[in-house]
């Protein structure tokens, strides 16, 4: 059954006189319970697939169908709380609150849906654990590295145990240890949880940690590799990094 899907989706940016064909038709579908990564050059839609499968931005054309619901036909509100009931999002830039602290940016996704936080804070101190930031919980975003930053937003994402996990570039500011830690946190929680996962990353130790990976260019898929669980993780870092010699030269 699948829980994300978007056709023929393009999105065109206008900069003044000039028109950016970010996205140009764009077919992608993700299973329950699958773990997808998605990869690609610099510039090649990545960050946008993702904003518009999460429905933080709106497609130029195409439509996106996200839990059964098409995005299209939903106002804002209608698609804010699908958003919210369904989807954890992990940006590339972080998106903290300047003005919170680690522990009520990750509990903010509880806060907003006007959740009692006393209930969840066993689940907040498990999360602060397994990030790694139980004695940063007090610091400001601006006291902390931006690796920690970067694990506050996978904690945030996670901490309504959403059907749905979109993380772009969850690896991106980690040393090897602490992205080898998250990535067997996502990878549980796909295994276990039956969570629903798609990561943007241009790191194939990364991407090895999906089941499908499929690569981007110029706003297209232009390739897509699986694994089925036979490979270890070298060879599955191997065959994604064959693919994106061949498809990327
Ligand atoms: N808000 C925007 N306004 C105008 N152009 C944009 C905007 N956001 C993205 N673009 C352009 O759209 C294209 C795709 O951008 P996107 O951020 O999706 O790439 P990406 O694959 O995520 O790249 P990276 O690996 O560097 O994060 C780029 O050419 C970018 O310059
Ligand atoms: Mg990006």
């Amino acid at each position: 059954m699948s829980i994300l899907e978007a056709r023929a989706l393009s999105k065109q940016y206008q900069l003044g006189e000039h028109r950016v064909n970010a996205l140009a038709g764009v077919d992608f579908v993700v299973q329950k319970g699958e773990f997808v990564a998605i990869m690609g050059p610099s510039g090649s839609g990545k960050s946008t697939l993702l904003h518009l499968l999460g429905g933080l931005d709106k497609p130029s054309a195409g439509e996106v169908t996200l839990a059964g619901q098409r995005l299209s036909v939903l106002d804002d509100n209608q698609a804010t709380l699908v958003r919210r009931h369904n989807v954890g999002f992990v940006f590339q830039t972080f998106n903290l609150l300047p003005t919170l602290t680690a522990e009520e940016n990750i509990a903010l996704p509880l806060i907003i849906d006007g959740q009692d936080l006393r209930k969840h804070q066993a689940h907040i101190d498990a999360l602060l654990e397994l990030v790694g930031l139980k004695d940063r919980r007090r610091h400001k975003p601006d006291q902390l590295s931006g690796g920690e930053q970067q694990r506050v937003a996978i904690a945030r994402a996670l901490v309504t145990r959403p059907a749905i996990v979109l993380a772009d570039e969850p690896t991106g500011n980690l040393d090897s240890k602490t992205g080898t830690a998250i990535m067997e946190l996502l990878r549980r929680s796909c295994d276990e949880l039956g969570q629903t996962i798609v990561v943007v990353s241009h790191d194939p130790r990364t991407s090895a940690y999906a089941d499908r990976v499929v690569f981007l260019g110029d706003g297209l898929v232009v390739g897509e590799v699986s694994c089925d669980g036979t490979e270890d993780m070298a060879q599955r870092v191997r065959i994604i990094i064959e693919a994106m010699e061949r498809l990327q030269g």
